[in-house]
């Protein structure tokens, strides 16, 4: 089993929409996958038309009682786990683990799912804390959205040095740039000097009204009968993320 987090510090950048995509590509793609909505926000969730049970909540999650809150989606090989509003504190919540185990409390919980997943793709919510130590300790990958921007790039620069941290390596983190505008000047010269850096994928995906019209139809890009550009973004997004970092 993979374990793939799209994950920035920032807000806005994508990090749902490529979730929610990479996951129906893979599923499409023969793989066993788990979505686990992360976020408090729920937009994953929403996305997917699926909302988490009553009982469901934090303190069940960290206890590792939630594999019966796993809900299959409308697509085969796909499962959510749903976010509860209660997630808001979860980084508090693992805060008050033992000073040792601190950084590995998710991918601990993760454990147990190895037998029934090929991936699971964690959508992480936008902020610096020790849930994100924990996500960055539990990934095999870390995919990062990049906005060809000053400020979105100051995040992947922050997120390396919390690798350096948390003694992690440098290698888990992909970059991608993500909602690119071609027409946009500054778009283009950022991407120009950064797509040569290794840590940057060659595949970006561009700012398309179809990604944006998501949250009216809620369902995956890909899931129409005719392939859309936007899905063959994710598609050749999710190649990249196999070939470089999944060793397949
Ligand atoms: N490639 C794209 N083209 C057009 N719109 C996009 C694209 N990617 C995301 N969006 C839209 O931009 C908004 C923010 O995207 P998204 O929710 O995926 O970002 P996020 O990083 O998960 O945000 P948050 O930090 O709040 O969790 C959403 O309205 C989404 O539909
Ligand atoms: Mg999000």
């Amino acid at each position: 089993m993979k374990t793939i987090a799209v994950y920035s510090s920032k807000g806005g950048v994508g990090k749902t929409a490529t979730s929610v995509n990479l996951a129906f590509t893979a599923s499409m793609a023969g793989e066993r996958v788990l979505l686990c909505d992360m976020d408090s926000q729920g937009a994953a969730s929403f996305y997917y038309r699926i909302k988490p049970k009553k009982k469901f909540n934090r303190a069940r999650l960290l206890r590792g009682e939630f594999y019966e809150f796993i809900r299959g989606t409308d697509f085969p090989n796909l499962d959510l786990l749903p976010a509860h509003f209660s997630f808001r504190n979860l980084d508090i919540a693992i805060n008050e683990e033992k000073k040792d185990k601190k950084r590995e409390v998710l991918a601990s919980l993760l454990v147990p799912l190895a037998d029934q997943y090929d991936c699971v793709i964690l959508d992480c919510p936008p902020n610096v804390t020790v849930l994100s130590e924990n996500i960055i300790t539990a990934a095999d990958c870390v995919v990062v959205p990049v906005v060809p921007t000053t400020l979105s790039l100051l995040a992947l620069e922050q997120l390396l040095k919390l690798c350096k941290k948390v003694g992690c390596k440098k290698n888990k983190i992909l970059a991608f740039f993500s909602m690119v505008e071609r027409r946009k000047l500054m778009h283009n010269s950022i991407m120009k000097k950064y797509r040569a850096y290794p840590i940057f994928m060659q595949s970006y995906v561009p700012f398309m009204a179809e990604i944006e019209k998501m949250g009216m139809y809620r369902r995956p890009v890909g899931s129409t009968p005719r392939k859309s550009v936007a899905a063959q973004a994710y598609e050749l997004l999710w190649q990249e993320i196999r070939a470089r970092r999944l060793g397949q």
